[in-house]
């Protein structure tokens, strides 16, 4: 049950109105909290509560969203908020930068539907939509592209594709996704790309232009026309997204990557950092059920913990656990304290944990090997000051090893800025995976000068 709302002032005419519908809705279904209603309606309790409010008419995404999470019917409600706002009621812009309202697509024009759906089961990030959508706004009502960033396995393409869901309603001319992680290295690929959703957008394929520039200027100006979400999903450094990049009035670009791409300009950047303990437990809870999982509410948190509140290893644990309906939980997180081999337990179906990090590991510079290895020996939060000094090395180089662990994806950002954690599950998997890999664990032990020699130190910095 929701808290008691204030009542909402009778002066407030049609905004108040509405508002009253709003909670006639609510009430009606139950009066679910706010919270309840935020895991469906995507927004945060905080806007949905405002929306009730009476203060303002709620933007009509906001508005549609609080009528869903109730069993509203969305049209009846659209039409309900139109005449709220014909009331000559003031209003918040529609979205927080400022679209008209949600206009219909073009008749006759092509309206691509590339999104993948994402997974069934969410929970969290409440706060990072909150970010994710004041990130967007630009100067003179410009919007911005959003990367989504964080290690591997964190939940960036997941969150980036409910992020793009949730904002379809406000793209009316379609949505554009491209999975960069299938592209060649190279600089062909975002004009592979721009070709594809060219067509997409209904050029005709003689008249997508040949020369790169012309290409690039006709995707940008149709960007710019057009009102389209695009998402460009695991992109591996600045080249090969630049050129699909565009500051546009109309439409959006939502980028995810496990690097900070700190070389593009006019860009913002959401960082995803592991899941809440309180998040980590509703996840479980989702995937192998409410009744076991409060149950055995302490081995759940357990079990959590070992998972390192990572969302890919939460899910692929949660499944496995669901798979074992008679199994208790105090067993299972018991077996992970005694020590189990990571990358045989985190494995369910075609999904495993090892399959994402040891490619990151491998795709390391030596330096950046060594230091995840220290690390990985029970380190705690790193900076590049306190690696340089246990490394005796550089903080040019230490910076240099952490950019390369972190823009991998290895290391997570703690609270404060600059101060870094390795996640103890993928040190566990990359100390234990390291004869299959051949990573030499004797070099942890070599002596300082022979690592400096083993990894190309010299004294101006280092030679990768
Ligand atoms: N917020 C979330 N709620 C529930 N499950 C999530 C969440 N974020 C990620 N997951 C799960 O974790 C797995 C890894 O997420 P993904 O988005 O692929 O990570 P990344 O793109 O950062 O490597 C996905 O299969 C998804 O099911
Ligand atoms: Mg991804």
């Amino acid at each position: 049950m929701g808290r008691r709302e204030k009542p909402i002032d009778t002066r407030s005419g049609p905004v108040g109105a509405f508002a009253g519908d709003l909670r006639k809705l609510r009430a009606a279904a139950g009066n679910p909290s706010y919270r309840q209603m935020a895991s469906a309606a995507l927004y945060s309790p905080s806007v949905l509560s405002d929306a009730a409010g009476g203060h303002r008419l709620p933007t009509l995404p906001v508005a549609l969203a609080f009528a869903r999470a109730c069993g509203g019917d969305p049209q009846e409600w659209e039409q309900r908020w139109r005449e709220a706002r014909g009331g000559g009621a003031p209003t918040e812009p529609l979205t927080p930068i400022g679209v008209d309202e949600m206009a219909a697509a073009e008749p006759g024009q092509p309206r691509p539907a590339q999104l993948p759906i994402g997974p069934h089961d969410f929970v969290g990030r409440m706060a990072e939509f909150d970010g994710a959508r004041a990130a967007m706004v630009g100067i003179a009502d410009s919007r911005v592209p959003v990367i989504v960033r964080g290690p591997v396995g964190i939940g960036k393409t997941t969150f980036a594709l409910r992020f793009a869901h949730q904002l379809t309603a406000e793209f009316p001319d379609g949505q554009l996704f491209a999975d960069m992680a299938t592209r060649r290295a190279d600089d062909t690929a975002p004009l592979e790309v721009i070709t594809g959703f060219l067509h997409a957008l209904g050029v005709p394929p003689d008249q997508v232009p040949d020369d790169d520039m012309h290409r690039i200027g006709l995707y940008r100006s149709m960007l710019a026309e057009r009102r389209v979400i695009v998402l460009l999903d695991n992109v591996k450094d600045e080249p090969q997204v630049r050129p699909l990049l565009a500051r546009s009035l109309n439409s959006q670009i939502v980028v995810t990557s496990r690097s900070r791409l700190l070389g593009l300009d006019g860009v913002r950047r959401i960082t995803l950092g592991p899941l809440s303990r309180v998040e980590s437990i509703d996840l479980l809870r989702l995937l192998i059920g409410s009744d076991r999982v409060r149950a055995e509410h302490a081995a759940g948190l357990r079990i959590a913990e070992f998972c390192g509140h990572l969302p890919l290893a939460l899910t692929i644990a949660g499944r496995k656990i669901a798979a074992q309906p008679g199994r208790r939980l105090s067993e299972i997180a018991g077996r992970l304290a005694d020590g189990v081999n990571v990358s045989n337990w985190l494995r369910i179906g075609d999904i495993s944990l090892a399959d994402v990090v040891l490619p990151a590991y491998l795709a390391l510079p030596p330096l950046a090997k060594h230091v995840l290895h220290m690390l990985a020996g029970g380190a705690d939060e790193v900076t590049p000051t306190t690696l340089a000094r246990a490394l005796h090395i550089s903080i040019e180089s230490a910076e240099y090893a952490m950019d390369s662990l972190i823009d991998g994806g290895l290391l997570h950002r703690v609270s404060t800025p600059d101060r870094y954690l390795m996640s103890p599950l993928i040190g566990q998997l990359v100390t234990q995976e390291a004869d299959r890999f051949a990573i030499r664990r004797d070099q942890d032990q070599l002596h300082t000068d022979q690592l400096r020699a083993a990894i190309g130190f010299t004294e101006g910095g280092f030679t990768h």
